[in-house]
Order: structure tokens, then C-alpha cells, then sequence
């Protein structure tokens, strides 16, 4: 699967890290920054990544800040992203199968290396569940075709 990836600075190390995992785990990863240890703004990446999605060059997204927080406020601003901050493998299994969640968030102040590793593995095998749910993630969409900007 074509992965974009990008983080600020809070989540570099972390994302370093995902991206070797996600490599070795032959899935093709589109890096979009931070490379460096310098104070960025993360809505900017946030930005960067949804964009890319959007376009199509990428399936999915991961975006790494320090708590999460703030690059998944930023990302559900787009319309068509649906972005999950998960601290847990359950929330990442959830996040899939009842809301069709195309862009996961971490913290990578917050979780481990390997509590990150273990919850991507999840969330990229799980598939949506359907049934009820597209009922419920199509009213999602009906508000965000009312209210977003793009
Ligand atoms: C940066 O210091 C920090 O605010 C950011 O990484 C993130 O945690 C925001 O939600």
C-alpha cells in the first residue's frame, strides 16, 4: 500500500521510526517531512499530507505530532479525511471498522515505538466493516458536504 507520512517536530523520532517499520513491512511510503529537528508549524504537514491524499498519491496517511492532537484537528478539517488519533491497538482496529478512518494520528510523546508499531500494523489490516456504519460515517459526510470549505 502507498503510505504518505509527515510529522513536526514533537513526532520526528517517532516517525523515523514508522518509516523503516512501514518499509520493511514493503509498503511504499511517501515521506513529506519534517527531516529536520527544527520547531515547524504542524498544521503545515497536517496540511501537506491531506493534500496528498486527496490527490491520490497516497491510499492513506499517518501524521505524527507530539500528543496527536493537534495534527488531527488539522487533518479533519478536509473534506474526504477522516483522521483518527489512536493511543491503542483496539482504537486503531475501531477507527477502521466502524469509521473508515483513512489518515491515523500518534503521539510521539506520548507512545512508544513499538505501541506505535503494533497499532499501524493493526489499523492498516483492518478493513471497514460496512453495514451499519455506512449509515453512520454517510451522515458524517452529509455534514461535511454542508459545512466544509473544499
Ligand atoms: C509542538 O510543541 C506540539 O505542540 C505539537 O507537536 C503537537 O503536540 C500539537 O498538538
Amino acid at each position: 500500500m502507498k503510505i504518505a507520512i509527515a510529522s513536526d517536530h514533537g513526532g520526528l523520532e517517532l516517525k523515523r521510526v514508522l518509516c523503516g517499520f512501514l518499509e520493511g513491512g514493503e509498503h511504499d511510503v511517501l515521506d513529506l517531512g519534517t527531516h529536520t529537528s527544527e520547531s515547524v508549524d504542524y498544521p503545515d504537514f497536517a496540511e501537506k499530507l491531506c493534500r496528498a491524499i486527496l490527490a491520490g498519491e497516497a491510499e492513506r496517511g499517518i501524521l505524527v505530532c507530539g500528543t496527536g492532537i493537534g495534527m488531527s484537528i488539522t487533518a479533519n478539517k478536509f473534506k474526504g479525511i477522516y483522521a483518527a488519533l489512536c493511543t491503542n491497538e483496539f482504537m486503531a482496529r475501531m477507527s477502521r471498522e466502524h469509521n473508515d478512518s483513512n489518515v491515523l494520528c500518534l503521539g510521539g510523546r506520548v507512545i512508544g515505538d513499538e505501541v506505535a508499531k503494533g497499532i499501524i500494523d493493526v489499523w492498516l489490516k483492518t478493513d471497514f466493516a460496512g453495514g451499519r456504519h455506512t449509515r453512520r460515517t454517510g451522515k458524517i459526510k452529509a455534514i461535511e458536504g454542508e459545512n466544509a470549505a473544499e
